[in-house]
């Protein structure tokens, strides 16, 4: 901006705070229930809503008890769930094979959930780690993590997550060239709505950790995942990764963790203007509700805050464990 600023006290920027009806006038950004996406956990068995000790207000439910949770955030006017399942241990193998069956829990929820509430759109994830012996997003020959193996494994994922209905699907992996390897099997298996939410930008974090509580994945990851998501001190590689997603086939792209990495998505959306969305991952989550059930913050005015910023760095966007509570204190 070139403009120079009146002096005091010409200008008086309080002026524009005194009541709520001016600051109403001025505010710069909202935050609305249709930027909304809601993660959830998907386990077997029915009737079943089972808490996550690390995740204070999340559950892992049973397919029936996710389709009643779909049917409460379309109410409530949330336009996407997203589903994580949380496998037995006894069907995570080597090949990982029920990655790709059409009757895996997550095709079983997709299913239902389009069935029952044809009015929400359903996020899935591709990623090999719930169905892995090690834990990790692709296959390990050796101790590596393999790319060009795994990016077939999760081509196949993808094929049977769009036709079991799935409206976006995210790939979460972080191997290279899967996003259009995906796209091409898509086009090619007449899937030509099927959306992509690449997780572009994905740090190799500690904020993950009750995710992999909640899915079953801490017990059996084996090492890190720093040779496959990206190294918390880089910004620019976040551009290259975008770039890239975009050129492959991506309609959208994410940045993960979310509060820690806000100059990235602001980057993201200066520099590509595309639809660009942040993941406020478990560890954001459980530090604002265990801050919150000390009485050491305002829980629900913190959760408002941290997704406003999210707005004012630019996102469309923000997946959020706090969608429903959100959209009942915004809502009203
Ligand atoms: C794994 C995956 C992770 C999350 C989403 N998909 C964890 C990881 O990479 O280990 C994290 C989400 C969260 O922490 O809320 N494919």
């Amino acid at each position: 901006m070139t403009l120079t600023p009146a002096a005091f006290p010409s200008a008086r920027l309080r002026r524009t705070r005194q009541s709520a009806a001016l600051r109403g006038l001025v505010r710069e950004n909202t935050l609305t229930v249709e930027d909304l996406i809601w993660p959830v956990f998907v386990r077997d068995g029915e009737g079943v809503e089972e808490p996550i000790a690390s995740m204070p207000g999340v559950y892992r439910r049973s397919v029936d008890k996710i389709v009643e949770a779909a049917q409460e955030a379309a109410d409530l006017g949330i336009p996407v769930i997203c589903l994580f399942p949380y496998t037995d241990p006894s069907l995570k193998t080597a090949d990982c094979a029920e990655a790709w069956n059409p009757d895996n829990l997550s095709n079983r929820a997709t299913r239902a959930i389009k069935a029952a509430v044809p009015n929400i759109a359903v996020m899935t994830d591709v990623a090999l780690d719930p169905y892995n012996i090690d834990g990790h997003d692709g296959f390990v020959e050796n101790g590596e993590i393999v790319n060009d193996r795994t990016v077939e494994a999760l081509v196949k994922q993808a094929l049977s997550q769009a036709d079991a209905g799935a409206d976006i699907i995210g790939p979460s992996d972080m191997m290279d060239g899967r996003i259009g390897a995906i796209r091409t099997a898509l086009e090619t298996a007449g899937h030509h709505n099927v959306t992509l939410m690449s997780y572009t930008a994905k740090y190799a974090s500690a904020f993950y950790g009750p995710f992999r509580d909640a899915v079953g994945a801490s017990g059996a990851l084996k090492g890190d995942k720093t040779t496959y998501q990206m190294d918390p001190a880089n910004s620019d590689e976040a551009l290259r990764l975008v770039a890239r997603d975009l050129a492959e086939g991506a309609d959208m792209v994410m940045v993960k963790p979310g509060m820690p990495y806000l100059d990235i998505c602001r980057r993201v959306k200066e520099s590509f203007g595309v639809p660009t969305f942040a993941y406020q991952v478990s560890g954001e989550y459980a530090m604002i509700q265990a801050a919150a059930q000390n009485g050491w913050i305002d829980g629900e005015r913190a959760m408002i805050e941290s997704l406003m910023a999210f707005k004012r760095a630019g996102c469309d966007g923000i997946l959020s464990y706090f969608a429903p509570m959100v959209a009942r204190k915004i809502g009203q």
